[in-house]
This record gives structure tokens, sequence and C-alpha cells, in this order.
């Protein structure tokens, strides 16, 4: 299915399956998925002045600066690939953020979505302690839920996996307090808008995405 001109933006809690279910659309409606957590981990292992500031915050699991959010994302949105679309996947997070982009795209435009993935407290620290990670291609698995075909091998390049530094406990407890603190009133800020979705994360994988299809095929 093409879709041109369609934004999406992406609320939910860390371990939500922001970006399990982001990759799936963003593939299904041939638009690049503009994943925050992904350019400022690449920004790390490239050692960016962005990386070297963004590395200890994430590593603790607070918040990158909004200003820097801010620029990151007018430089992407700028780019031709955007053109006919994008996905977001992690900003905005914060009310400054949201401001921010809508001087960029106006979200009351029709041409924007917001899903807001929810998922019990419970629930999203199982999957955060069994996510594993791919530190070449940034694949993310589950040791329970999405395993990888050969044990602790990336199914893309045969990289070792690992856990973000960021899924181990201390930095999750810290990453739910910020997301409860700075990201939850998004949702007031956008829900009275009729781009406004919740959906019910707490389901498997092929479900949520078939809600999500099925929702973006309502609104044409
Ligand atoms: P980021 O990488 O964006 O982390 P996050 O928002 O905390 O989201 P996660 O990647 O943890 O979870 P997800 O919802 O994408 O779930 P996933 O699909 O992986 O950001 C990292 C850090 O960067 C932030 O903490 C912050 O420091 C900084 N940052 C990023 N953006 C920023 C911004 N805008 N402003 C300031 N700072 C920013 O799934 C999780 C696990 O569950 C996986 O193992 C997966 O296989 C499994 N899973 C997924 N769906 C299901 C399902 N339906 N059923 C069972 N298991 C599932």
């Amino acid at each position: 299915m093409g879709a041109p001109h369609i934004r999406i933006i992406f609320l939910g809690p860390p371990g939500a399956g922001k970006g399990t279910q982001a990759a799936r659309l963003a593939t299904y409606l041939k638009v690049p998925r503009i994943s925050t957590g992904d350019m400022l981990r690449d920004a790390i292992a490239a050692r960016t002045p962005l990386g070297q500031v963004a590395g200890p915050l994430i590593e603790k699991g607070g918040l990158v600066p909004d200003p820097l959010l801010i620029e990151l994302i007018t430089e992407r949105l700028s780019q031709p690939d955007c053109a006919g679309g994008y996905l977001l996947d992690g900003f905005p997070r914060t009310l400054t953020q949201a401001e921010g982009l809508e001087k960029m795209a106006p979200v009351a435009s029709s041409e924007f979505v917001v899903f807001d993935v929810e998922v019990p407290r419970e629930e999203l620290l199982r999957r955060l302690s069994g996510r594993r990670w791919c530190p070449t291609c940034q694949a993310t698995y589950h040791i329970y839920n999405n395993p990888p075909k050969n044990d602790s091998l990336c199914d893309r390049d045969g990289t070792l996996l690992i856990q973000r530094e960021d899924d181990k406990e201390i930095a999750v407890a810290r990453r739910l307090a910020e997301y409860d603190e700075r990201t939850l009133p998004l949702i007031d800020y956008y829900k009275q808008r009729s781009c406004f979705h919740r959906v019910n994360g707490y389901r498997p994988v092929d479900t949520v995405f078939g809600e999500l299809r099925q929702i973006l095929e309502e609104r044409r």
C-alpha cells in the first residue's frame, strides 16, 4: 500500500512495542521510520558531539535535552526521503518537543496519525528485561517472545546480541519515571484531536499490527 504524505507519531512507555510496530508499519507504508533512540545510539557509537552528551544520559535512563532533539529532528525531516511522509518513533517525548514539531509540521493537519500504545507495567518490565539488541543493525529480539534463530546471534548479520545498558533494572526504573513525568502529559495534549488513537499493545505483535493497519485504512 502506498500512502503518500502520511505522518505517524508513536507514543507509549518504554517497552510498549513502538519500535517493533514502527519498523513493520514503515515497511508496509514505504515511509522512513525515524527512531530518535536509534539515531542517538548511532551518534554514541560514532562519538559525535551529540553522542558524547547523550551517552551518559541514556545509560542512566534520563532524557536527552529538548533543544538537541528538536535540532536533530528538524534536520532529519528536511531530508528528501521524508517528503512523502514518515513515522516518528520516540519523538516527541516532552511538551516542548511537541511544540517544536508543531512548528515543523502542524499536527492538526489531516496527514497526522498519533498512536498511543498501552501495555501494563509488569509486562513492560518483562519485555525490557528480556530484550536483546544487535549493536550492528539495531534489530531487537526477546529471549522468549522473539528469540533469534541461532542462540544469541542476530538473524541479519550474525553479531552477538547484547542487553542494552538502559534495559538494566535501575535505568528502566528511571526511564519509566521520566515517561510518567514528561511524556504522559503528551497524551492530554493530543487526545482531543481526531488523529489520536489508543491501541492495546498487550497482544501478539501481529494482532497489534493488524489493528494499526485497520485504523489507517478507516482513515483513508
Ligand atoms: P528509545 O530507544 O526510543 O527507547 P524507549 O522509548 O524507551 O523505547 P524502547 O526502545 O525501550 O521500547 P519500544 O516501545 O520501542 O519497544 P520494542 O518494540 O523495542 O530511547 C532510548 C533513550 O534515548 C531514551 O531513554 C532517552 O534517553 C533517549 N531518547 C530517545 N528519544 C528521545 C527524545 N525524543 N527526547 C529525549 N531523549 C530521547 O519492544 C520491547 C521488547 O518487547 C522487545 O524485546 C520486543 O521483541 C518485545 N515486544 C514488542 N512487542 C511485543 C508484543 N506485542 N508482545 C510481546 N513482546 C513484544
